[in-house]
């Protein structure tokens, strides 16, 4: 397996500098070096190491939620090009043989126009190159079950990337992206990033604990009340503080109480189980704040986003999460802090910090 050099990363369109200093700086903490290529908008990083194998001691060193702007990634074999149309299955199989055994096959393409055009193609070929590989038990039977699961990530109908991801250390939706269905009645578009959010990070064994009814809520930067109806869908009491006008239908649950206050000095009578926070302001603003949330015990969980309209993204999203380590670490404030581009995020990120981790 000493051919499986390059992890392959998706990332949004647009983001693939920011995906390729993340990869490249947790290689190097460690110990795999090597160097990022990409072009702009293909909505995809290669990252090649020097070391032989170095893809896959990479997937064994890092935890895939380690990284936030990845929304998958793959251990590749170097990539093949000029395949023919009569045989492409052929020199995959080739492939196939050399990498670690799996079970099942996603086919995906990137998350760009020239990508989905290419979606047709990838969900025929998959199903005809899955066959073949288990024909050749090249591939597991069906539900059985493997550690590894195999990626083809088509660029042409001639160039594609085969590799595998650790299924237990990768994103288990295709081409890393959960997608959500808009709720009817929800106010704005925003509502589907709180939803992915908690879909993303609380693992289904933790939801009823931290999602149930009646519990209290602050969503700070509220209207028009998009995380406020996730929160009151999920039963929850909500303290909204915005200085803006609230969805009236979301006010006539009886549920919220709309305070037109400014979020940053916005006090909570009692502590709560939950303040969301979507204040379009400067990240390192919005971190103070929810230090200062966190350091008073005003709530056990926060899930934040910090927006990212500035140049050095990767360096503004470190130097917030780095505060926030090291203040809560000072403090001996026990905490979990996750950070992800999440599909449903455009030009910000999305936090949980949860200051009720699990032992
Ligand atoms: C992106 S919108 C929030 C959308 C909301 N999460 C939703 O799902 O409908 C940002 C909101 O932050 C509010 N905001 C900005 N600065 C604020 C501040 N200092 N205090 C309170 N609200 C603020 C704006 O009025 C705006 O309604």
């Amino acid at each position: 397996m000493t051919d499986v050099n390059t992890l392959l990363l998706y990332c949004r369109s647009g983001f693939e500098k920011e995906c390729a200093a993340e990869i490249t700086t947790r290689c190097a903490e460690v110990g795999i070096y090597g160097y990022p290529q990409f072009e702009s908008a293909q909505g995809y990083v290669l990252y090649h190491c020097h070391e032989p194998g170095g893809a896959l001691s990479a997937m064994r060193k890092l935890s895939f939620r380690a990284l936030v702007f990845a929304r998958q990634w793959v251990a590749c074999m170097p990539r093949l090009d000029d395949l023919s149309a009569s045989d492409r299955i052929g020199p995959i199989r080739e492939l196939v043989a050399e990498l670690p055994e799996t079970g099942e096959l996603v086919v995906e393409v990137a998350d760009t126009t020239d990508g989905r055009e290419l979606q047709g193609f990838a969900r025929k070929f998959g199903s005809a190159l899955a066959q073949g590989l288990r024909r050749d038990g090249l591939m597991l039977p069906r539900k059985q079950r493997a550690e590894w699961r195999l990626h083809v990530f088509v660029l042409t109908g001639r160039t594609l990337w085969v590799g595998v991801a650790p299924v237990g250390n990768s994103s288990p939706w295709p081409m890393g992206v959960l997608r959500l269905k808009f709720p009817k009645h929800a106010p704005s578009r925003s509502t589907l990033k709180l939803e992915e959010a908690w879909h993303y990070f609380i693992p289904a064994r933790r939801k009823e604990e931290l999602l149930r009814g009646s519990m209290t809520a602050v969503d700070l930067g509220a209207a028009p009340g998009g995380w406020t109806w996730q929160l009151v869908n999920r039963h929850m009491f909500v303290t909204a503080v915005d200085n803006g006008p609230m969805n009236e239908a979301l006010m006539d649950s009886g549920q919220v109480e709309h305070r037109r206050e400014d979020a940053f000095t916005f006090v909570p009578s009692k502590p709560v189980d939950w303040m969301v926070c979507d204040v379009v302001d400067k990240p390192a603003r919005v971190t103070e704040l929810m230090l200062q949330w966190a350091l008073n015990g005003w709530c056990r969980n926060a899930m934040f986003n910090l927006k990212l309209p500035m140049k050095q993204r990767f360096d503004e999203v470190e130097r917030c999460l780095e505060r926030l380590r090291e203040a809560l670490a000072e403090a001996g404030i026990k905490y979990r802090l996750q950070a992800r581009h999440l599909y449903h995020d455009r030009e910000e990120i999305t936090c949980w910090l949860s200051l009720t981790p699990e032992h």
